[in-house]
């Protein structure tokens, strides 16, 4: 007698099983997330911000950082052509299920440096890299931890077709005694206040239909 029948043990449903269970490969069904953002000095506390959020991704998913800051300012000649920082940028974005932005306010607003990567990604008109896709930020400093630079973010998404996460939101104030000297968040309730956000950002992902194939 034949304990598994040929045509059970090599049907597609059983490997599934096996990459995932026994060899514990990464998950067929992973979520992938696009990060930016910080500012470009030395001692961001917006960027300890985002690099903390890579050992606070939901199991199943993977956030990747995408540099900007090699991105030449904003020219509409180039952009059906753009230089090769803003292709690298733009398809780390296209490539990912969602997207996640982190920003210092700067004069009750978005850092210039922010919205140009963002304006490269969103051109040409019919080919923007952020149609459709679930985002979430955080932000950090400034006296409201950020809050009138994510508003404003908020409306850039309305154009963009964004899906953005609406709570929790993450404005880390008085960032000097919520990172130690290294950069490493200690500060286990904004710890959880981001852990919570990646979640709903993942979440959102999945509902946006974006389990990934490959
Ligand atoms: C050009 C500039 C403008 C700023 N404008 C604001 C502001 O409008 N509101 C605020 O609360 N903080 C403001 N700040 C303070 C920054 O938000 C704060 O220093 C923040 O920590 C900067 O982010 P980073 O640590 O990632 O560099 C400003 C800082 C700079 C450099």
């Amino acid at each position: 007698m034949c304990p598994l029948p040929y045509q059970l043990l090599f049907s597609e449903s059983w490997w599934p099983v096996i990459y995932q269970r026994t060899i514990h490969f990464p998950s067929m069904n992973e979520v992938r997330i696009t990060g930016f953002g910080g500012s470009l000095r030395r001692g961001s506390y917006n960027r300890m911000l985002l690099n903390s959020a890579k050992s606070l991704m939901p199991e199943g998913s993977r956030l990747e950082i995408a540099e900007i800051s090699a991105i030449p300012l904003f020219n509409q000649d180039l952009e059906a052509n753009p230089p090769e920082p803003v292709r690298v940028f733009k398809k780390s974005i296209k490539d990912a299920d969602g997207v996640l932005i982190v920003t210092p306010e700067y004069n009750y607003s978005i850092p210039g440096f922010l919205k140009n990567a963002i304006d490269w990604a969103s051109r040409p008109y019919g080919d923007s890299a952020f149609e459709g896709k679930p985002v979430a930020m955080m932000s950090a400093g400034g006296r409201l931890g950020g809050a009138r630079a994510q508003y404003h973010l908020r409306q850039v998404f309305v154009f963009l077709n964004m899906k953005p996460v609406n709570l929790p939101e993450v404005f880390v104030m008085n960032p000097q005694t919520v990172f130690d000297g290294e950069g490493r968040l200690k500060d286990e309730r904004v710890r959880e206040n981001i852990s919570e956000l990646l979640s709903a950002l993942v979440s959102k992902c999945r509902e946006n239909g974006a389990m990934r194939k490959d």
